[in-house]
Formats: C-alpha cells, sequence, structure tokens
C-alpha cells in the first residue's frame, strides 16, 4: 500500500500510475483537487481511494492515517511526500510571509505527515519514505530563496532521517528534479527557446526515480542525472556559480511557477 502526495497532476500524478503497475499495487492519492484524484483512481490497473486535503491543514494528517486505516487495513509500504508548491520573488518583495508559506507546504506538512505514518510504516518494515526535494534544494538562484530554503530544510531532514530509520527498516530515498514541465512549473520560458529546451524533462522520468528511491532502495537521484553537476559546482567551485547565478544572464533560469500569478492574494 502506498501513499502519493499531490497526486492530482504533475510528478504526483505520474508516480501513482507508476506505481499502479506494480503486482498488488494498492494506493492513496491525496491533493485538493478532488476531483481530479476520482478520475485518476478510476483510471487505475489497481484499487486506489482519494483523500481530498489541504495538507497545511491541522486535521490532514490524521484524516490520511484514519483513510489507511479504515480501507486499507492499516498497512503502509511506502509514503511518498511529493506535494509541493514555488511563489517566485525577491525576499524584498515576499518578505517572510513568502518564507512561510513555502515552509508550511513544502516542508511543515511533510514533517508533519510523516510523524503521524511513521509508525505504520515501522509496523509494515521493511517500508519507504520518498521525498520529492528539488536541485534548488542544493544550489539558490535569484527570486527561488523562500523556495530553495523549504527544500534545503528538507534535504537536512531528509538526511537525517535517512540514518535514523535503517535500524527501523523504514528505508528514507530522495528525489531531487531539476525543469520538469508540469502544471505548477511549466518553464515556458525554457521551451520557449531552442538552446534551453533540451533542459526541460518529463514527470515520467521523476516517477521512475521515485520507485528507484522507494522500493527500488536507492537513497538519492537527481531528475535528469546530470543535474547533479549542479550541486558539485556548489561545493566544488562556489564563486564561480555565484557569479554566474546573479550575471544578467541567469535571469531565464528562474522560470515563473503557477504559484505565480495567485501570489498577491496569497500572501
Ligand atoms: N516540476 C519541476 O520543475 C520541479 C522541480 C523540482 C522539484 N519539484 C517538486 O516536485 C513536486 C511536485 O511538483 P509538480 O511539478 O508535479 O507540481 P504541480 O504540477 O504543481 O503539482 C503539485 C501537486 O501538489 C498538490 N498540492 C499543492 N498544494 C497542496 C496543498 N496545500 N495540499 C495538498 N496538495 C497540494 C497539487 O494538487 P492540488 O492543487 O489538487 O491540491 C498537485 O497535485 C513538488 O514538491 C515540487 O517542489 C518540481
Amino acid at each position: 500500500m502506498a501513499v502519493v502526495t499531490g497526486a492530482s497532476v504533475g510528478i504526483g500524478r505520474a508516480t501513482a500510475e507508476r506505481l499502479a503497475r506494480d503486482p498488488g499495487a494498492e494506493l492513496v492519492l491525496v491533493a485538493r483537487r478532488e476531483e481530479l484524484l476520482r478520475e485518476l483512481a478510476g483510471s487505475l490497473p489497481c484499487r486506489a481511494t482519494c483523500v481530498a486535503a489541504d495538507l497545511t491543514d491541522e486535521d490532514a494528517p490524521g484524516r490520511i492515517r484514519a483513510q489507511i486505516e479504515a480501507e486499507h487495513g492499516g498497512r503502509l509500504d511506502l509514503l511518498v511526500n511529493n506535494a509541493g508548491a514555488a511563489w517566485r520573488g525577491t525576499f524584498a518583495e515576499g518578505g517572510h510571509a513568502n518564507v512561510r508559506r513555502h515552509m508550511e507546504l513544502n516542508f511543515d506538512a511533510v514533517v508533519r505527515l510523516t510523524e503521524e505514518l511513521l509508525p505504520l510504516l515501522r509496523a509494515s518494515a521493511p517500508s519507504a519514505i520518498v521525498n520529492v526535494a528539488s536541485t534548488a534544494g542544493r544550489v539558490s538562484r535569484a527570486r527561488t530563496g523562500s523556495y530553495s530554503a523549504s527544500k534545503f530544510a528538507l534535504i537536512g531532514w531528509n538526511d537525517s532521517l535517512y540514518a535514523e530509520e535503517r535500524a527501523h527498516g523504514v528505508h528514507v530515498g530522495m528525489v531531487l528534479p531539476g525543469y520538469i514541465q508540469t502544471e505548477g512549473f511549466p518553464a515556458t520560458e525554457l521551451r520557449q527557446k531552442a538552446l534551453t529546451r533540451w533542459i526541460v524533462s518529463k514527470p515520467e522520468k521523476v516517477a521512475e526515480a521515485i520507485h528507484e528511491a522507494g522500493p527500488g532502495g536507492k537513497a538519492e537521484r537527481y531528475v535528469p542525472r546530470p543535474y547533479a553537476l549542479a550541486a558539485v559546482l556548489r561545493i566544488v567551485t562556489p564563486r564561480l556559480v555565484r557569479r554566474v547565478l546573479s550575471g544578467g544572464a541567469a535571469e531565464s533560469l528562474t522560470t515563473s511557477t503557477a504559484g505565480d500569478s495567485a501570489s498577491a492574494d496569497a500572501l
């Protein structure tokens, strides 16, 4: 039995479709848009139930646990913490309010759901957790500071959890996507130019990496794999990376997100 958060579209939906192909698969799909979850559940070749929830709500983790216990016998083999979002903007524009909303969804909600489900994962061991971080959790660009802060935090917590849960039979894997074309991260600026189009990848590739980092037992996967180079360069040649990322040409590397249009109302 697996729980996938953010399963209504994008990487989460592709992950549900990938996991559903495993023999004996059973899924709990989580996101806010119930219609999309129901439509996906109906199209999968395995049993799938839905929990329509805003993961930042206080009662969301408890509702998901109740669903696993009531509908799936309380067994949990895999938790995929995938739901997340980005709202671009400089710190001077967004301030602490923008940092807070990123932390609430991309970090706090992940920690709260994991805390609620860890007893089930331990009881079902060998089991796994996959945290979907980002290459932005290794390298920060202008106007992505709040998003990067939440993903840097997720990575730090993930690595600690990996070491702690080994003894309990709960594998903790992490996936770090680069530019992946989805509803939330359309990467329009990069796809418009022949020079940069090739660096944008597909949700199905991330889904495969999530499968490797969960049931496959891998600790860490960049998607596409060469993005690992960005993380290495940030450590080995920090001055060079800083110079490139603070130059004018780096502007196109901060692509707009779906969150941007809703940005003003939500802050
Ligand atoms: N695409 C990229 O380029 C990229 C790169 C690096 C990392 N990532 C990470 O990959 C993960 C998935 O991103 P994606 O590209 O698939 O984005 P997406 O297309 O925007 O999908 C995000 C998913 O999260 C759900 N979600 C958002 N806010 C939620 C909330 N408050 N409560 C419950 N569910 C919520 C959305 O469903 P509802 O709207 O129905 O709630 C949706 O299913 C995120 O953690 C993102 O940071 C993406």
